[in-house]
Protein backbone atom coordinates (compact mmCIF):
# COMPACT_ATOMS: atom_id res chain seq x y z
CA UNK A 1 0.00 0.00 0.00
CA UNK A 2 1.72 3.56 -1.16
CA UNK A 3 0.52 6.89 0.98
CA UNK A 4 -1.70 8.95 -1.16
CA UNK A 5 -0.83 12.29 -1.95
CA UNK A 6 -3.71 15.26 -1.75
CA UNK A 7 -2.16 18.00 -3.19
CA UNK A 8 -2.21 21.65 -1.87
CA UNK A 9 -2.66 24.45 -3.39
CA UNK A 10 0.18 27.16 -4.24
CA UNK A 11 1.08 29.19 -1.01
CA UNK A 12 4.11 31.39 0.12
CA UNK A 13 5.80 30.17 2.85
CA UNK A 14 8.12 32.39 4.85
CA UNK A 15 10.82 31.17 7.07
CA UNK A 16 12.08 33.53 9.56
CA UNK A 17 15.26 32.36 10.84
CA UNK A 18 15.57 30.25 7.65
CA UNK A 19 19.28 30.07 8.25
CA UNK A 20 18.93 28.03 11.60
CA UNK A 21 19.17 25.16 12.77
CA UNK A 22 15.79 23.89 12.79
CA UNK A 23 15.05 25.73 9.53
CA UNK A 24 17.68 23.46 7.51
CA UNK A 25 17.39 19.89 9.56
CA UNK A 26 13.84 19.92 9.53
CA UNK A 27 11.37 22.37 8.00
CA UNK A 28 13.24 23.05 4.43
CA UNK A 29 14.24 19.04 4.19
CA UNK A 30 9.87 18.25 5.03
CA UNK A 31 8.98 20.82 2.21
CA UNK A 32 11.86 18.98 -0.12
CA UNK A 33 10.17 15.81 0.20
CA UNK A 34 6.80 17.08 -0.28
CA UNK A 35 8.06 18.56 -2.87
CA UNK A 36 9.46 15.30 -4.35
CA UNK A 37 6.44 13.55 -3.21
CA UNK A 38 4.33 15.95 -5.73
CA UNK A 39 2.42 17.52 -3.05
CA UNK A 40 2.78 21.22 -4.33
CA UNK A 41 1.57 22.77 -7.62
CA UNK A 42 4.42 24.66 -9.38
CA UNK A 43 3.96 28.28 -8.40
CA UNK A 44 5.38 27.78 -4.62
CA UNK A 45 7.55 30.53 -2.95
CA UNK A 46 9.71 29.42 -0.30
CA UNK A 47 11.44 32.61 1.43
CA UNK A 48 14.17 32.41 3.74
CA UNK A 49 14.34 35.31 5.93
CA UNK A 50 17.02 35.90 8.16
CA UNK A 51 19.71 38.83 9.41
CA UNK A 52 22.87 36.69 7.89
CA UNK A 53 23.85 38.62 4.86
CA UNK A 54 23.06 36.25 1.86
CA UNK A 55 21.55 36.47 -1.10
CA UNK A 56 19.48 34.41 -2.76
CA UNK A 57 22.23 32.05 -4.43
CA UNK A 58 24.06 31.92 -1.47
CA UNK A 59 20.98 31.00 0.51
CA UNK A 60 20.12 28.55 -2.15
CA UNK A 61 23.55 26.82 -1.46
CA UNK A 62 22.85 26.57 2.39
CA UNK A 63 20.14 25.08 1.36
CA UNK A 64 20.95 22.62 -1.17
CA UNK A 65 23.61 21.41 1.55
CA UNK A 66 21.06 21.02 4.11
CA UNK A 67 18.96 18.64 1.62
CA UNK A 68 21.97 16.92 1.07
CA UNK A 69 22.65 15.67 4.42
CA UNK A 70 19.33 15.63 5.71
CA UNK A 71 16.47 14.56 2.87
CA UNK A 72 15.96 11.08 2.20
CA UNK A 73 17.90 9.24 -0.32
CA UNK A 74 14.80 8.70 -2.98
CA UNK A 75 14.93 12.47 -2.89
CA UNK A 76 18.42 12.94 -3.75
CA UNK A 77 18.05 13.48 -7.56
CA UNK A 78 20.18 17.05 -9.29
CA UNK A 79 17.00 17.11 -11.34
CA UNK A 80 14.36 17.30 -8.26
CA UNK A 81 17.17 19.43 -6.25
CA UNK A 82 17.24 21.84 -8.89
CA UNK A 83 13.43 22.48 -9.71
CA UNK A 84 12.86 22.42 -5.97
CA UNK A 85 15.87 25.16 -5.53
CA UNK A 86 13.93 27.50 -8.01
CA UNK A 87 11.11 28.02 -5.85
CA UNK A 88 13.62 28.74 -2.75
CA UNK A 89 13.88 32.93 -2.39
CA UNK A 90 15.78 34.49 0.54
CA UNK A 91 15.22 38.47 1.89
CA UNK A 92 17.77 39.72 4.26
CA UNK A 93 15.63 40.85 6.96
CA UNK A 94 15.67 42.45 10.38
CA UNK A 95 12.58 41.81 13.08
CA UNK A 96 13.86 44.72 15.20
CA UNK A 97 14.54 47.23 12.50
CA UNK A 98 12.61 48.14 9.40
CA UNK A 99 15.14 46.54 7.12
CA UNK A 100 14.19 44.08 4.44
CA UNK A 101 9.95 44.34 5.18
CA UNK A 102 9.51 46.30 1.86
CA UNK A 103 11.51 44.09 0.08
CA UNK A 104 9.93 40.72 1.46
CA UNK A 105 6.58 42.44 0.56
CA UNK A 106 7.18 43.04 -2.62
CA UNK A 107 7.98 39.11 -3.09
CA UNK A 108 4.72 38.07 -1.50
CA UNK A 109 1.90 36.76 -3.84
CA UNK A 110 -1.38 38.35 -3.18
CA UNK A 111 -4.50 36.21 -2.79
CA UNK A 112 -3.29 33.36 -1.72
CA UNK A 113 -2.17 30.73 1.39
CA UNK A 114 0.81 33.01 2.81
CA UNK A 115 1.88 31.17 5.96
CA UNK A 116 5.18 32.66 8.47
CA UNK A 117 6.76 30.31 9.58
CA UNK A 118 8.59 31.50 13.63
CA UNK A 119 11.56 29.58 13.16
CA UNK A 120 13.47 31.83 16.32
CA UNK A 121 13.32 32.66 19.39
CA UNK A 122 10.04 33.25 21.83
CA UNK A 123 11.42 37.04 21.93
CA UNK A 124 11.13 37.47 18.47
CA UNK A 125 7.65 36.63 18.08
CA UNK A 126 6.44 39.77 19.25
CA UNK A 127 8.41 42.08 16.92
CA UNK A 128 7.78 39.52 14.12
CA UNK A 129 3.49 39.58 14.39
CA UNK A 130 4.30 43.48 14.70
CA UNK A 131 6.77 44.21 11.67
CA UNK A 132 3.87 41.87 9.65
CA UNK A 133 1.03 43.99 11.04
CA UNK A 134 2.89 47.04 10.50
CA UNK A 135 3.75 45.99 6.56
CA UNK A 136 -0.05 44.58 6.41
CA UNK A 137 1.32 41.69 5.10
CA UNK A 138 -1.36 39.92 7.30
CA UNK A 139 -4.18 39.17 4.83
CA UNK A 140 -7.28 37.01 5.92
CA UNK A 141 -5.36 33.65 4.98
CA UNK A 142 -2.57 34.48 6.58
CA UNK A 143 -1.04 31.68 9.25
CA UNK A 144 1.81 32.38 11.61
CA UNK A 145 3.61 29.23 12.93
CA UNK A 146 5.40 29.08 16.28
CA UNK A 147 7.74 26.78 17.77
CA UNK A 148 8.08 25.42 21.37
CA UNK A 149 9.19 26.12 23.62
CA UNK A 150 5.97 28.41 23.62
CA UNK A 151 6.66 30.46 27.20
CA UNK A 152 8.74 28.77 29.84
CA UNK A 153 5.97 29.30 32.60
CA UNK A 154 2.17 29.44 32.92
CA UNK A 155 3.00 33.85 33.16
CA UNK A 156 5.52 33.71 30.01
CA UNK A 157 3.02 31.79 27.64
CA UNK A 158 0.02 34.12 28.72
CA UNK A 159 2.12 36.71 27.79
CA UNK A 160 3.32 35.54 24.14
CA UNK A 161 -0.85 34.53 23.61
CA UNK A 162 -1.05 38.25 24.71
CA UNK A 163 1.01 39.53 22.14
CA UNK A 164 -0.13 36.93 19.60
CA UNK A 165 -3.49 37.92 19.92
CA UNK A 166 -2.92 41.68 19.07
CA UNK A 167 -2.26 40.69 15.50
CA UNK A 168 -3.74 37.55 14.51
CA UNK A 169 -7.17 35.39 15.47
CA UNK A 170 -6.74 32.10 17.19
CA UNK A 171 -7.14 30.59 14.09
CA UNK A 172 -4.25 31.76 12.30
CA UNK A 173 -2.29 30.41 14.85
CA UNK A 174 -0.71 26.95 14.54
CA UNK A 175 1.68 26.36 17.95
CA UNK A 176 3.75 23.40 16.57
CA UNK A 177 4.20 20.37 18.89
CA UNK A 178 5.79 17.91 16.66
CA UNK A 179 5.23 14.80 18.35
CA UNK A 180 1.51 15.56 16.87
CA UNK A 181 2.16 15.51 13.47
CA UNK A 182 4.33 11.74 13.82
CA UNK A 183 2.26 8.74 12.25
CA UNK A 184 2.25 6.66 15.00
CA UNK A 185 0.76 9.25 16.89
CA UNK A 186 -2.00 10.24 14.82
CA UNK A 187 -2.30 6.27 14.73
CA UNK A 188 -3.12 6.44 18.53
CA UNK A 189 -6.78 8.03 17.41
CA UNK A 190 -7.24 5.92 14.65
CA UNK A 191 -6.50 2.85 16.82
CA UNK A 192 -8.68 4.15 19.67
CA UNK A 193 -11.51 5.56 17.74
CA UNK A 194 -11.62 3.19 14.58
CA UNK A 195 -11.64 0.32 16.50
CA UNK A 196 -14.32 -1.38 18.08
CA UNK A 197 -12.60 -3.50 19.92
CA UNK A 198 -10.65 -1.28 22.38
CA UNK A 199 -13.09 1.45 23.62
CA UNK A 200 -14.89 -0.75 25.65
CA UNK A 201 -12.52 -1.53 27.58
CA UNK A 202 -10.78 2.04 27.62
CA UNK A 203 -11.39 3.23 31.30
CA UNK A 204 -10.26 2.07 34.69
CA UNK A 205 -12.43 -1.08 35.28
CA UNK A 206 -10.08 -2.74 32.93
CA UNK A 207 -6.76 -0.90 32.70
CA UNK A 208 -4.76 -0.81 35.68
CA UNK A 209 -1.96 1.50 34.31
CA UNK A 210 -0.80 3.15 31.87
CA UNK A 211 2.59 3.83 31.29
CA UNK A 212 4.03 6.71 29.04
CA UNK A 213 7.98 6.48 27.70
CA UNK A 214 10.14 8.59 25.86
CA UNK A 215 13.45 7.41 26.01
CA UNK A 216 16.52 9.04 24.08
CA UNK A 217 19.92 7.96 24.02
CA UNK A 218 21.02 11.63 22.76
CA UNK A 219 22.46 13.62 25.39
CA UNK A 220 21.84 17.80 24.68
CA UNK A 221 25.09 18.76 23.14
CA UNK A 222 25.18 21.83 20.90
CA UNK A 223 21.85 23.27 23.44
CA UNK A 224 23.65 23.28 26.96
CA UNK A 225 22.09 26.76 27.18
CA UNK A 226 18.44 26.58 26.93
CA UNK A 227 18.31 22.46 28.18
CA UNK A 228 19.68 24.18 31.37
CA UNK A 229 17.60 26.81 32.01
CA UNK A 230 14.57 24.36 30.69
CA UNK A 231 15.19 20.59 31.96
CA UNK A 232 12.70 17.23 30.99
CA UNK A 233 10.39 18.92 32.68
CA UNK A 234 9.97 21.69 30.26
CA UNK A 235 11.75 20.24 27.42
CA UNK A 236 9.47 16.93 27.22
CA UNK A 237 7.25 16.38 30.03
CA UNK A 238 5.16 20.33 29.84
CA UNK A 239 4.09 19.69 25.81
CA UNK A 240 5.13 16.05 24.14
CA UNK A 241 4.52 13.54 26.90
CA UNK A 242 1.36 15.66 27.97
CA UNK A 243 0.36 15.30 24.53
CA UNK A 244 0.19 11.65 24.22
CA UNK A 245 -1.32 11.26 27.70
CA UNK A 246 -4.19 13.16 26.10
CA UNK A 247 -4.82 11.40 23.55
CA UNK A 248 -4.51 7.75 25.77
CA UNK A 249 -7.17 9.57 28.05
CA UNK A 250 -9.71 11.73 26.20
CA UNK A 251 -13.14 11.47 25.61
CA UNK A 252 -13.59 10.61 22.00
CA UNK A 253 -14.51 13.38 19.88
CA UNK A 254 -17.48 13.84 18.16
CA UNK A 255 -15.70 14.34 15.06
CA UNK A 256 -11.78 14.33 13.96
CA UNK A 257 -12.06 18.46 13.91
CA UNK A 258 -9.73 20.69 15.48
CA UNK A 259 -12.12 22.32 17.63
CA UNK A 260 -13.48 19.22 18.52
CA UNK A 261 -10.47 17.31 19.29
CA UNK A 262 -8.02 19.92 21.30
CA UNK A 263 -11.30 20.44 23.58
CA UNK A 264 -11.37 17.03 24.78
CA UNK A 265 -7.60 17.11 25.30
CA UNK A 266 -8.21 20.70 27.48
CA UNK A 267 -10.52 18.69 29.17
CA UNK A 268 -8.11 15.69 30.44
CA UNK A 269 -5.27 18.56 31.09
CA UNK A 270 -7.57 20.51 33.37
CA UNK A 271 -8.62 17.50 35.27
CA UNK A 272 -5.26 16.21 36.41
CA UNK A 273 -4.28 16.27 40.00
CA UNK A 274 -1.48 17.98 40.94
CA UNK A 275 1.16 16.04 41.52
CA UNK A 276 2.57 14.59 44.47
CA UNK A 277 5.64 15.40 45.79
CA UNK A 278 6.77 11.84 45.89
CA UNK A 279 5.38 10.71 42.79
CA UNK A 280 7.79 11.96 40.87
CA UNK A 281 11.80 11.77 40.41
CA UNK A 282 13.96 13.54 38.76
CA UNK A 283 17.53 12.61 37.48
CA UNK A 284 20.79 14.17 35.80
CA UNK A 285 22.80 11.75 33.72
CA UNK A 286 26.33 10.74 34.62
CA UNK A 287 29.83 10.75 32.56
CA UNK A 288 30.15 7.41 31.26
CA UNK A 289 32.67 5.60 28.41
CA UNK A 290 29.78 7.93 25.64
CA UNK A 291 30.87 11.27 27.25
CA UNK A 292 30.93 13.62 30.10
CA UNK A 293 27.84 14.09 32.34
CA UNK A 294 24.96 16.36 32.71
CA UNK A 295 26.93 19.26 34.68
CA UNK A 296 30.06 18.75 32.70
CA UNK A 297 28.54 19.02 29.28
CA UNK A 298 26.10 22.32 30.70
CA UNK A 299 29.76 23.57 32.40
CA UNK A 300 27.58 24.22 35.57
CA UNK A 301 29.13 22.01 38.38
CA UNK A 302 26.49 22.91 40.84
CA UNK A 303 23.41 22.18 37.96
CA UNK A 304 20.57 21.10 39.39
CA UNK A 305 18.42 20.74 36.06
CA UNK A 306 17.07 17.64 35.38
CA UNK A 307 17.95 15.59 32.33
CA UNK A 308 15.37 13.17 33.40
CA UNK A 309 11.57 13.23 35.26
CA UNK A 310 9.43 10.39 35.92
CA UNK A 311 5.99 11.06 37.68
CA UNK A 312 2.99 9.48 38.66
CA UNK A 313 -0.47 11.66 37.52
CA UNK A 314 -3.84 11.11 37.66
CA UNK A 315 -7.08 12.70 35.74
CA UNK A 316 -9.68 12.53 37.79
CA UNK A 317 -12.50 11.62 35.87
CA UNK A 318 -15.26 8.92 35.64
CA UNK A 319 -13.06 7.25 32.84
CA UNK A 320 -9.45 7.37 35.03
CA UNK A 321 -10.26 7.50 38.69
CA UNK A 322 -7.73 4.83 39.98
CA UNK A 323 -5.91 4.71 36.97
CA UNK A 324 -2.47 6.01 37.72
CA UNK A 325 -0.61 7.08 34.24
CA UNK A 326 3.34 6.78 35.21
CA UNK A 327 5.25 8.92 32.70
CA UNK A 328 9.13 9.35 32.20
CA UNK A 329 11.41 11.14 29.34
CA UNK A 330 15.20 11.46 29.82
CA UNK A 331 18.54 11.82 27.80
CA UNK A 332 21.14 9.53 27.27
CA UNK A 333 19.38 6.75 28.27
CA UNK A 334 20.32 2.85 27.38
CA UNK A 335 18.08 3.29 23.68
CA UNK A 336 15.95 6.22 22.06
CA UNK A 337 12.66 4.41 22.39
CA UNK A 338 8.98 5.90 22.55
CA UNK A 339 6.17 3.17 23.62
CA UNK A 340 2.73 3.82 25.74
CA UNK A 341 2.28 0.90 27.20
CA UNK A 342 -1.56 0.18 28.27
CA UNK A 343 -2.01 -1.85 31.11
CA UNK A 344 -4.94 -4.54 31.56
CA UNK A 345 -6.03 -5.65 34.38
CA UNK A 346 -5.85 -9.50 35.35
CA UNK A 347 -8.63 -11.48 34.29
CA UNK A 348 -10.74 -11.50 37.25
CA UNK A 349 -10.87 -15.40 38.14
CA UNK A 350 -8.56 -17.95 36.59
CA UNK A 351 -10.41 -20.64 35.51
CA UNK A 352 -6.87 -22.82 35.68
CA UNK A 353 -6.15 -22.74 38.85
CA UNK A 354 -4.04 -19.98 40.92
CA UNK A 355 -0.82 -22.17 40.42
CA UNK A 356 -0.83 -21.65 36.49
CA UNK A 357 -0.42 -17.35 37.34
CA UNK A 358 -2.69 -14.90 36.38
CA UNK A 359 -2.29 -13.21 33.29
CA UNK A 360 -2.68 -9.49 31.90
CA UNK A 361 -2.54 -8.55 28.43
CA UNK A 362 -0.62 -5.30 27.71
CA UNK A 363 -1.29 -3.14 24.52
CA UNK A 364 2.08 -1.41 23.22
CA UNK A 365 1.61 1.36 21.11
CA UNK A 366 5.80 2.16 19.44
CA UNK A 367 6.19 5.50 18.35
CA UNK A 368 9.94 5.28 18.02
CA UNK A 369 11.62 3.27 16.31
CA UNK A 370 9.99 0.42 14.39
CA UNK A 371 6.74 2.19 14.96
CA UNK A 372 3.84 -0.70 15.11
CA UNK A 373 1.76 -2.00 17.71
CA UNK A 374 1.48 -5.72 19.36
CA UNK A 375 -0.95 -6.92 22.32
CA UNK A 376 0.22 -8.83 24.59
CA UNK A 377 -2.09 -12.17 24.68
CA UNK A 378 -2.44 -15.35 26.85
CA UNK A 379 -2.45 -18.47 24.69
CA UNK A 380 -1.58 -22.46 26.13
CA UNK A 381 1.89 -23.43 26.46
CA UNK A 382 2.17 -26.02 23.75
CA UNK A 383 3.18 -29.76 24.37
CA UNK A 384 1.39 -32.42 26.90
CA UNK A 385 2.25 -31.82 30.55
CA UNK A 386 -1.36 -29.90 31.60
CA UNK A 387 -2.42 -26.25 31.14
CA UNK A 388 0.29 -23.98 31.40
CA UNK A 389 -0.13 -20.19 30.35
CA UNK A 390 2.43 -18.34 27.99
CA UNK A 391 2.13 -14.81 27.13
CA UNK A 392 3.00 -14.51 23.03
CA UNK A 393 2.77 -11.07 21.25
CA UNK A 394 0.45 -10.82 18.21
CA UNK A 395 2.66 -8.05 16.33
CA UNK A 396 2.45 -5.83 14.22
CA UNK A 397 4.99 -4.06 12.72
CA UNK A 398 3.51 -0.97 10.31
CA UNK A 399 6.34 -1.29 7.83
CA UNK A 400 6.10 -5.01 7.73
CA UNK A 401 2.34 -4.68 7.71
CA UNK A 402 1.70 -1.81 4.84
CA UNK A 403 4.16 -2.98 2.93
CA UNK A 404 6.55 -0.95 0.57
CA UNK A 405 6.21 2.46 0.45
CA UNK A 406 6.03 2.50 4.10
CA UNK A 407 9.18 1.88 5.57
CA UNK A 408 9.98 5.19 5.35
CA UNK A 409 7.40 7.01 7.46
CA UNK A 410 7.16 10.48 6.68
CA UNK A 411 8.44 12.87 9.02
CA UNK A 412 5.98 14.89 11.65
CA UNK A 413 7.15 18.26 9.88
CA UNK A 414 6.00 17.12 6.41
CA UNK A 415 2.59 16.53 7.64
CA UNK A 416 1.97 19.47 10.05
CA UNK A 417 3.54 21.99 7.91
CA UNK A 418 1.23 20.70 4.92
CA UNK A 419 -1.46 21.19 6.90
CA UNK A 420 -0.84 24.54 8.23
CA UNK A 421 -1.20 25.20 4.16
CA UNK A 422 -4.40 23.63 4.26
CA UNK A 423 -5.63 25.13 7.38
CA UNK A 424 -6.17 22.27 9.43
CA UNK A 425 -5.45 22.96 13.00
CA UNK A 426 -6.67 19.56 14.50
CA UNK A 427 -2.43 18.35 15.26
CA UNK A 428 -1.65 21.70 16.50
CA UNK A 429 -1.93 23.31 20.07
CA UNK A 430 -4.29 25.68 20.89
CA UNK A 431 -3.80 28.59 22.98
CA UNK A 432 -5.59 27.41 26.40
CA UNK A 433 -4.24 24.20 26.31
CA UNK A 434 -0.62 25.35 25.98
CA UNK A 435 -1.86 27.52 29.42
CA UNK A 436 -3.18 24.48 31.02
CA UNK A 437 -0.20 22.21 30.34
CA UNK A 438 1.48 24.90 32.15
CA UNK A 439 -0.35 25.80 34.74
CA UNK A 440 -0.24 21.82 35.73
CA UNK A 441 3.66 22.27 35.60
CA UNK A 442 4.46 25.28 36.89
CA UNK A 443 3.53 24.10 40.70
CA UNK A 444 5.95 20.88 40.32
CA UNK A 445 8.82 23.57 39.38
CA UNK A 446 8.17 25.61 42.17
CA UNK A 447 8.14 22.74 44.66
CA UNK A 448 11.73 21.70 43.40
CA UNK A 449 12.99 25.63 43.88
CA UNK A 450 11.07 25.59 46.97
CA UNK A 451 12.38 22.34 48.65
CA UNK A 452 16.09 23.05 46.82
CA UNK A 453 15.55 19.30 45.35
CA UNK A 454 18.91 17.97 43.22
CA UNK A 455 18.25 15.59 41.40
CA UNK A 456 19.40 11.52 41.60
CA UNK A 457 22.23 10.76 39.47
CA UNK A 458 22.04 8.15 36.84
CA UNK A 459 24.55 6.22 34.82
CA UNK A 460 24.87 7.32 31.25
CA UNK A 461 23.30 4.33 29.06
CA UNK A 462 21.17 2.75 31.40
CA UNK A 463 16.97 3.36 32.21
CA UNK A 464 17.37 5.93 35.02
CA UNK A 465 17.80 6.72 38.15
CA UNK A 466 16.90 3.51 40.47
CA UNK A 467 14.07 6.01 42.59
CA UNK A 468 11.76 5.81 39.26
CA UNK A 469 11.90 2.00 40.14
CA UNK A 470 10.81 2.44 43.11
CA UNK A 471 8.06 4.93 42.50
CA UNK A 472 6.57 1.92 40.39
CA UNK A 473 7.29 -0.41 43.28
CA UNK A 474 5.99 1.21 45.73
CA UNK A 475 2.32 0.48 43.93
CA UNK A 476 3.54 -3.00 43.05
CA UNK A 477 4.21 -2.62 39.32
CA UNK A 478 7.15 -1.90 37.30
CA UNK A 479 8.44 -0.50 34.09
CA UNK A 480 8.06 -2.51 31.00
CA UNK A 481 11.89 -2.59 29.69
CA UNK A 482 13.20 0.29 26.99
CA UNK A 483 13.65 -1.34 24.29
CA UNK A 484 15.11 -0.01 20.65
C1 LIG B 1 12.37 18.32 21.22
C2 LIG B 1 13.16 18.49 22.47
O1 LIG B 1 11.16 19.02 21.31
O2 LIG B 1 12.11 16.94 21.02
C3 LIG B 1 14.45 17.69 22.40
O3 LIG B 1 13.47 19.86 22.65
C4 LIG B 1 14.17 16.24 22.07
O4 LIG B 1 15.19 17.79 23.62
C5 LIG B 1 13.27 16.15 20.86
O5 LIG B 1 15.42 15.61 21.83
C6 LIG B 1 12.83 14.71 20.65
O6 LIG B 1 12.17 14.61 19.41
P1 LIG B 1 12.20 13.24 18.59
O7 LIG B 1 11.32 13.53 17.43
O8 LIG B 1 13.62 12.98 18.22
O9 LIG B 1 11.66 12.19 19.51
Amino acid sequence: MVSRVIPVEPFDLVVFGGTGDLAQRKILPALFRRFCAGQWPDDVQIIGAARAGFDRDGFRDVVAESMRRHAPKHCQDAGKMAAFLQRVDYVPLDASTGEGWDQLAEKLSVDRVRAFYFSVGPRLFGPLADRIKAHALATARTRIVVEKPFGHDLESARALNATLAEHFTEGQIYRIDHYLGKETVQNLMAVRFGNMLFEPLWNSQYVDHIQITVAESVGIDGREEYYDRAGAMRDMMQNHLMQLLCLIAMEPPAKFDPDAVRDEKLKVIRALDPVKPHHIVRGQFEGGTNGPGYRATVGNPRSTTESYVALRAHVSNWRWAGTPFYLRTGKRLVARSSVINVMFKDAPHSIFGEEVGRHANVLSIRLQPNEGITLKVTIKEPGPGGMRLVDVPLDMSFAEALGPGNQDPPDAYERLVMDVIRGNQTLFMRGDEVEAAWAWTDPIIAGWQARGDVPKPYDSGSTGPGDAELLMKRDGRHWQGINP
